[in-house]
């Protein structure tokens, strides 16, 4: 009795002290004066957790709501950390192509990636050495390389679908299955099957599955903002990765002593780097960007594959003229049968506006975040209240001329993913999933400019930071694996396509964004079935 007494006083006092904290918070929001230099500060009632509830649950609903409140830069408090979205194309461009003395993604992502990748590797070391393993990588993802994988990626995708989907062989129509474990499943094993070759490929029906979702495990929202708690999942993860690195390092060791020809694949390429030091890459260094590696493509890949086969399962049209479209330029008149799918025709112009559309509705990175290492004025351009649609009169007087600066040690967030489907800029059907628009636009993306190429140290890519389309990131930490994924992506649609139809057999699932990347949420359950004649 005592004891709940007192525990009842305690919950009282810790309610009261609440209370406290959220009606000195709203007044210091109501009433203390803001440096007017500071971008306006998202109203919030609770301290320290901030905007986490209504940005957890919907973060393009959020950043929408705010610029219509508060115009295109807008600073919001998150779990402790102060963020700056700078929305719109000049926003992207000014947070990704940032001068590096003002903006930083190692300090953003390194408590989170770490841990998972290993040390020595991309966040774990200064920038210029990130820009060095870049181009490492870029040695492994070679045209030659591309034209292998096409026929081993087909080759997983028919046996997946034979032994899991169909599952005893005779059948031919599946029981409804889950799209993102199914399209989870077949990217990690086309992954092993080329990117991080044939030794992990057969490990992946063993132990190497069990350490690749353990250590999946570690990268989650929640290790975002607590990197290390006493907790099992945290402990499962750094067993993983240690014995994730000594299983890379002893294939290195292995091809090193065999007399056989390595196969000439991602872990040979890096192996035969050296930094301009002239320093070669470590084994351990090797593992630890092979893990990094296999970790970045895979959410990506597995979550826009998913969103490939619900929208063909959604939409039977589109299922059927990519059918027809395979047949127009595959099928072999004299054979009357489809030929082998290759890399350099495997682009066909349905399949890749297909593609391009998939990420732009659904782009698995919707925003990218750096830490401000020195105080960063944000040019009126990004933040011109004036320039704001939706932004009240009121707050555009308020604001006129205004430059605002963002203080070292918060973080400012560029939002391709909201670009990407605002009316805006691409016009009423902005939030339409219609993949001829690549079509009939001639492949432009509105408003799109050349911005001229730039080589940040692994070799030349277009600047495009204002574009309104930027599924891959931009600037120098830019996606290297975006042919990579079109490959494995076209592949696998391809595939599909050739020789099943499937139907969705509920209503499009919506968002799920309390993971890493942006997921269908559950139930997403299609129906596959075979071809009569696949051709
Ligand atoms: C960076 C998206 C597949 C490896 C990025 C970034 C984005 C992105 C948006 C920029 C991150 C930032 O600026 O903060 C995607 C999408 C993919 C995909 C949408 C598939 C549909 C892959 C694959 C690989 C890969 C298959 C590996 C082969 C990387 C690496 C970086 C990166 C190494 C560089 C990180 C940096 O420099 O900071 N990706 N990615 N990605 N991605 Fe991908």
């Amino acid at each position: 009795m005592g004891l709940l007494a007192y525990a009842g006083t305690a919950a009282l006092a810790l309610a009261g002290l609440l209370a406290l904290a959220v009606a000195l918070n709203v007044a210091w929001q109501l009433l203390a004066p803001r440096d007017p230099r500071r971008p306006p500060l998202v109203f919030h009632y609770v301290p320290v957790i901030g905007c986490a509830v209504s940005y957890g649950m919907d973060p393009l609903g959020f950043l929408d709501e705010c610029r219509r409140k508060y115009g295109p830069v807008f600073t919001y408090p998150l779990l402790g950390r102060k963020i700056t979205a700078t929305l719109g194309p000049l926003g992207s461009n000014f947070v990704l192509n940032g001068k590096l003395a003002h903006v930083n993604a190692e300090e953003a992502y390194t408590h989170l990636t770490t841990p998972v990748f290993g040390t020595e590797v991309v966040y774990d070391v200064p920038n210029h050495v990130l820009m060095e393993q870049k181009k490492f990588v870029k040695f492994g993802l070679t045209t030659e390389n591309f034209r292998r994988y096409v026929g081993l990626i087909r080759q997983e995708v028919l046996d997946y679908m034979s032994k899991h989907v169909y599952a005893e062989g005779t059948k031919t129509v599946s029981p409804g299955i889950d799209a993102f474990d199914t399209s989870s499943e077949i990217t990690v094993l086309t992954a092993s099957a080329t990117l991080q070759g044939r030794e992990i490929r057969a490990a992946m029906d063993k132990s190497f599955a069990q350490l690749y979702h353990d250590l999946d495990g570690g990268f989650t929202p929640l290790n975002f903002v607590f990197p290390n708690l006493p907790l099992p999942s945290y402990r499962r993860r750094d067993r993983a990765q240690a014995k994730m690195r000594e299983f890379y390092i002893s294939i290195l060791e292995k091809r090193r002593a065999s007399t056989e020809e390595p196969d000439l694949d991602m872990l040979t390429a890096l192996q035969n780097q050296e930094y301009k030091t002239g320093e070669p890459l470590t084994d351990k260094q090797i593992a630890h960007i092979m893990i990094a590696l296999l970790m970045a493509g895979q959410h990506t890949s597995a979550a826009t594959g998913a969103w490939a086969i619900l929208r063909l399962g959604e939409n039977q049209d589109l299922q059927r003229r990519l059918y027809e479209e395979q047949l127009e330029y595959h099928l072999d008149k004299e054979s009357g049968k489809l030929r082998p799918l290759e890399y350099e025709t495997l682009s066909t112009p349905l399949l890749s506006a297909f593609i391009k559309e998939l990420l732009r509705m659904h782009p698995p990175l919707h925003s990218l975040m750096r830490k401000i290492i020195l105080d960063c004025p944000v040019p009126t351009s990004v933040g011109a209240p004036s320039a704001e649609p939706h932004a009240s009169e009121s707050f555009k007087k308020r604001n006129e001329g205004a430059e605002y600066v963002i203080p070292k040690g918060e973080y400012v967030l560029a939002a391709p993913g909201y670009s990407q489907v605002d009316e805006g800029i691409w016009g009423k059907d902005a939030k339409e999933f219609r993949a001829e628009r690549w079509l009939e636009d001639g492949n432009k993306v509105p408003g799109e400019e050349d911005e001229g190429e730039e080589d940040y140290g692994w070799g030349k890519i277009s600047k495009g930071g204002k574009s309104a389309y930027l599924p891959f990131g931009a600037g120098r930490h830019r996606c290297i694996g975006e042919q990579f994924a079109n490959v494995q992506l076209g592949t696998i649609i391809a595939t599909l396509v050739r020789e099943n139809t499937w139907t969705l057999d509920q209503d499009f699932p919506a968002n799920d964004y309390t993971t890493m990347i942006v997921m269908p949420a559950k139930p997403r359950k299609v129906t596959f079935k075979r071809r009569e004649k696949a051709l």
